[in-house]
């Protein structure tokens, strides 16, 4: 997750990224829309915080996991990701293997076979009706077989899929890549600690998994920090990451101390993210600067 001295920009991101389209996938996301239908208010607890399980790595194992690979990886915000590419998996950019043996030995089938990453906007071959079980029997065989993650209970399960069934389709004309924010990475945070809270206190792997989702994204911020003069703001990043953890280990009193914890990040350490965001990595004349200095790492 985080480094403890400083860290290395976009080590993780750029594992899977065209050499070309760097700043395609660090500047910018694809558009987001909901599908009106789906949404009955504003995103209610088990979509937000399968949201969050959809964008951390804890949620796969094996090398999956610790290539940081995500489901976003592959479908940024839900959507594809035209630029994917891991000599491993890729033919071709936007391409992946999902039943590649690199990812585990269940479901590997012994050939390369890549195939276009599908938009889960679109309408696709696994149903995305609620009332029949296919697509959350697809993301437990995904999980479990392809990317040799732990079993996901039933409630992970329902929140990935519940998450799933909202991505939509944006209106004509209005499916712009938007810019990639501080505040992207905030509000995930935001969604996986209000749904480690409202997790049962019984399912207890289910609430680790969303505090290693808020961790990811405390890392992801840290990468946009990287310069030595934020290194005092990333110091704090790792202690802050650090006593989350310890919360997500912790037995009893978890939530009160996870309240807390929350409370204190969004009134300080939240607070000078945001007011040093202009002179981070998030700012895109700051990071064309790194983007032009850095020297691509060995894959
Ligand atoms: C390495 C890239 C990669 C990752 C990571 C990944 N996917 Fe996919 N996903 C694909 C590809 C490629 C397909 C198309 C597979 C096929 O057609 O057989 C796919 C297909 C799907 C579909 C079916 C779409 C349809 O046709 O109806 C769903 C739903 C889906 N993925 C959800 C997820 C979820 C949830 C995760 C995380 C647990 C995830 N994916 C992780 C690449 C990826």
């Amino acid at each position: 997750m985080i480094a403890a001295s400083g860290p290395s920009p976009f080590a993780g991101a750029l594992r899977w990224t065209a050499p070309d389209a760097e700043w395609a996938v660090l500047a910018q996301q694809p558009r987001q829309c909901s599908r009106a239908d789906a949404v009955a208010s504003d995103s209610p607890p088990p979509i937000a915080a399968g949201e969050a399980l959809f964008n951390s790595p804890a949620l796969l194992g094996g090398q999956a996991s610790k290539a940081g690979l995500s489901c976003a990886a592959c479908h940024r915000s839900g959507r594809d990701n035209p630029h994917f590419l891991m000599p491993q998996l890729s033919s071709a950019p936007g391409t992946a293997d999902v039943t590649n043996s690199f990812f585990g030995p269940q479901r590997a089938n012994g050939r390369f076979d890549p195939v276009a990453i599908p938009d889960l906007a679109m309408p696709g071959k696994v149903s995305r009706a609620a009332d029949r079980p296919d697509l959350t029997r697809f993301i437990r065989n995904l999980v479990v077989e392809e990317f040799s993650g732990a079993e996901p209970s039933a409630a992970t399960l329902d929140a990935l899929a519940a998450y799933v069934r909202t991505i939509g389709r944006c209106p004509a004309g209005d499916d712009q890549a938007q810019p990639l924010r501080l505040a992207d990475q905030l509000r995930l945070i935001d969604q996986s600690i209000a749904g480690a809270r409202a997790v049962g206190g019984d399912d207890r792997a289910l609430r680790r998994q969303l505090i290693a989702a808020a961790r990811h994204q405390l890392g992801l911020i840290d990468e946009r920090y990287a310069a030595a003069r934020h290194a005092a703001l990333r110091r704090d990043l790792v202690m802050a990451s650090r006593d989350l953890a310890r919360i997500g280990d912790g037995d009893t009193g978890w939530r009160p101390a996870l309240d807390k914890w929350h409370a204190r990040f969004v009134a300080k350490l939240g607070l000078r993210l945001r007011q040093r965001e202009a002179v981070s990595l998030y700012d895109p004349a700051h990071l064309r600067h790194a983007l032009a200095d850095r020297a691509r790492p060995p894959d």
